[in-house]
């Protein structure tokens, strides 16, 4: 496992993008691992500077989202098709059809997981998957006890995962969904590079034990331990355990 320590969140980002916009620039049609929540969102800024600028063409390249919470209304701006339609599809110019999110509104959510981890292998898999990690060590939605050989599936989001993401409701904890579908963490390790990206003092419990900790499904992180082009990129503040 490469491991990064950057001065701050900033560097983070621009680290991620270049490693992005290197495998595109070897593959334009190459597929892209996506991310939500705020640790990726460094990435994609820096991403859409080399967009704008001319420097990156992703109009090419297709993505897949790590996961999805089940049961938002539909058109639910906390969902994480919308947030992907926001920070990713949109401002990257990537093409809408050629990315997609699993469909946590669907009336057959096991067929939906299924018909998910089949698109990806339609795809030919992921090339370059870009991660955050939980306080609590999870991945995608993958939370502590996972199972090291998961596909994609429903999940229950611990309390704490709740909590913490309850700020994207305006702090109501009883809004965040209870469920969610998420990649499992076999699913993740398939991709062909994997790029973590952690940012603040708390995340540095979660990346210590990912990275120096045993490998445990009480840390699902700890799985990128077992992937031959891991790369996790911190800041110094999320480097204060290592
Ligand atoms: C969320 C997402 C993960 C994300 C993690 C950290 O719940 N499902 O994909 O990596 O938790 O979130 P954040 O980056 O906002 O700290």
């Amino acid at each position: 496992m490469e491991i990064v320590i950057l001065p701050d969140a900033q560097a983070v980002g621009r680290a991620a993008a270049a490693r992005i916009a290197a495998v595109v620039r070897a593959k334009p049609d190459a597929v892209l691992g996506l991310s939500t929540g705020s640790s990726p969102l460094g990435a994609y800024a820096a991403l859409r500077e080399r967009v704008d600028s001319g420097a990156l063409d992703l109009s090419r390249a297709s993505g897949f989202a790590l996961d999805e919470y089940v049961g938002l209304p539909a058109g639910s701006e906390q969902s994480y098709a919308a947030t992907i339609a926001a920070e990713v599809t949109g401002p990257l110019r990537m093409d809408p059809a050629r990315v997609r999110v699993p469909d946590g509104g669907a009336h057959d959510l096991e067929a939906a997981c299924a018909d998910y981890e089949r698109a990806i292998r339609d795809a030919g898999g992921v090339d370059v998957q870009l991660l955050g990690i939980g306080a609590n060590g999870h991945i995608g939605f993958n939370e502590p006890t996972s199972s090291i050989a998961s596909r994609t599936r429903i999940k229950t989001l611990s309390e704490r995962t709740r909590e913490d993401n309850a700020r994207f409701f305006d702090g109501d904890l009883e809004a965040v969904p209870l469920h969610c579908i998420t990649q499992g963490l076999g699913t993740i390790l398939e991709a062909r590079r994997l790029v973590l990206v952690a940012q603040g003092e708390a995340k540095a419990a979660a990346v210590a034990a990912a990275v120096e900790g045993p490998l445990t499904a009480m840390v699902p992180g700890s799985v990128l331990q077992l992937h031959p082009a891991a790369t996790v990129l911190v800041d110094e503040a999320a480097a204060a355990d290592l």
